[in-house]
């Protein structure tokens, strides 16, 4: 008898115990190069760095418990040309101008995040470094309400800051300070203070009630202002306009604010503007899908679908639900659940909007679909969208897949936390990272002297910009580690403060259903 190969089901030849292990190893390797990086993140340890980044972010003389070392006094002067004291607040991205429109929405943006996710956040330990990042912002927000129409809305000169590569502790470029007032209004800006101003005052309601009320008598006066003198602050400020363009007007902004007081007063007034003004501001009207510095019409149309219950009326209850179509359409573009217009994703499957610091839209489309998604849980219902209906827990597994991207579950492996991880942008585009810790060499260092002597360098900047969320990769996932690529490599304030809440909420999640098996 011909001797034949034993066959085991299905006709496949029996192996020997060795060949089974080396077919065993040949499918653990397909398998991981098919799925490169499943695992767990540690969100706890992801929360903390995020808020060590904002105080590497810090302009004005640092408190005793500064915790980023590499940091040192720096705009002491801010304001005095202008002899008012604007000393304080954050820098707003790489370089060193104090641009008060994207600074207020990462306010907002903080507080919300802490108005959530309080618990999560103090269940980690980190409920006072939150605390400390929103009020150090909110200081000097006070400080730049200096009276009742009058806001500063940013500190320095971009084009004259951008000519030079130095630290802010050596900072030698033009501190001058701009505002707005009656004669040149700015309802944005004016609406967006008011809306983190009021935010925040939530968040210290209990810890700290006059702060929190301080902060929401200056948020009703500066929301008047905005709303009786009507103007774009970049036609009033044009040293904004190149970088910090208000393109969606202010009508999202006088929305946005008037809900936010809405929130921390429980006043009427504010709701009913909100109703009146749904269609005349485009807040019922704009289907949007972005959620930016800019463009707030998504968060409007998703606090306000959450008010429904306020409604005592027909109409009002109408105008709401109208407000909620528009918020589901943006959720569920996310989700690509619409027929038309659903926002692209990489093949990595990274959200992708636009090439320049695309990882903001992921940070706070992650952010609203994760709150979003508790709201739904916690009145049983489910989103609405053209393809289907789309349950919480799909929505919030949608939104931890791109945090994962960000931390590393990416097709390249890499962290766009700054810190976070073994591999993270070593070139961030920001000027004191890259130059050496003032605390290491004092010495001055020119405008120019920067660029020639650490700009172009070809190692790691030397201060690693911890928790920073940097721009990202581009619409094929690759990702330049060079500082000179500012669309890719510069981190800005208002991608990192969704971040805080989601990193809680996700910590929260694994812990929990970790606990239950
Ligand atoms: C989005 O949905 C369309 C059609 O329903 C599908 O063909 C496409 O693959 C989806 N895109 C992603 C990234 O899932
Ligand atoms: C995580 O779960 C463990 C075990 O149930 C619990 O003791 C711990 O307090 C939890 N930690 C957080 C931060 O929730």
């Amino acid at each position: 008898m011909k001797e034949r190969k034993q066959l085991g089901v299905l006709g496949i030849p029996k192996l020997h115990l060795h060949q089974r292990n080396y077919l065993l190893l040949i499918f653990i390797f397909i398998f991981m190069i098919t799925f490169p990086v499943i695992q767990a993140f540690d969100y706890a340890e992801a929360l903390a760095k995020s808020l060590l980044y904002f105080e590497s972010q810090r302009s004005g003389r640092l408190p005793y418990d500064q915790r980023v070392s590499w940091r040192h006094n720096s705009g002491l002067t801010d304001g005095l040309e202008q002899g008012v004291d604007l000393v304080g607040g954050y820098y707003d991205a790489g370089d060193h101008v104090k641009f008060g429109f994207p600074l207020a929405f990462t306010l907002t943006m903080l507080s919300w995040s802490v108005i959530e996710y309080s618990e999560q956040i103090s269940d980690l330990g980190e409920y006072k470094h939150a605390l400390k990042a929103i009020k150090w912002g909110t200081d000097y927000l006070i400080k730049t309400h200096t009276s009742p129409n009058v806001l500063w809305a940013q500190v320095g000169d971009g084009d004259a800051d951008h000519y030079c590569w130095q630290r802010s502790e050596d900072m030698t470029t033009s501190r001058r300070a701009y505002k707005i007032d009656e004669k040149n209004p700015g309802s944005d800006l004016a609406g967006e203070t008011a809306a983190a101003m009021a935010a925040a005052s939530i968040v210290f309601r209990k810890s700290n009630p006059h702060y929190s009320l301080l902060l929401l008598h200056h948020a009703m006066q500066v929301f008047e202002f905005g709303d009786r003198y009507r103007g774009k602050y970049d036609s009033s400020v044009p040293e904004a306009k190149n970088y910090y363009a208000s393109v969606s007007g202010y009508k999202d902004e006088l929305l946005w604010g008037a809900l936010w007081l809405f929130k921390a007063t429980g006043n009427e007034d504010y709701f009913n503007y909100v109703i009146k003004n749904a269609d005349s501001f485009g807040g019922t009207g704009w289907a949007i899908t972005e959620f930016s510095w800019d463009m707030k019409y998504a968060g409007v149309q998703i606090i306000a679908s959450m008010l429904l219950m306020e409604a005592k009326t027909k109409e009002e209850t109408v105008i709401l639900k109208q407000y909620r179509s528009k918020a589901e359409h943006y959720l569920c573009a996310c989700l690509n659940k619409t027929h038309k217009n659903n926002v692209d994703r990489t093949k990595g499957g990274l959200l992708y909007v636009r090439q320049w610091n695309n990882m903001q839209y992921v940070s706070a489309a992650a952010f609203l679909l994760t709150l979003y998604a508790d709201y739904l849980q916690n009145s049983n219902q489910r989103l609405h969208c053209e393809k289907g209906l789309v349950g919480p827990q799909e929505m919030i597994t949608f939104a931890k897949s791109q945090v994962d991207y960000i931390l590393g579950s990416n097709p390249i492996g890499m962290s766009y936390l700054v810190g976070f991880g073994s591999k993270y942008p070593m070139k961030v585009h920001h000027r004191g990272s890259s130059v050496v810790s003032y605390r290491e060499n004092d010495e001055f260092i020119s405008c120019t002297q920067g660029y020639h002597n650490w700009y172009g360098r070809e190692e790691p900047n030397p201060n690693v910009l911890m928790g920073a969320l940097v721009g990202g990769p581009d619409n094929h996932d690759q990702f330049r580690d060079k500082r000179y690529d500012y669309m890719q490599s510069e981190a800005c304030l208002y991608n990192a403060a969704p971040l805080v809440g989601i990193f809680a909420k996700l910590h929260h999640l694994n812990n929990f259903s970790v606990a239950s098996q």
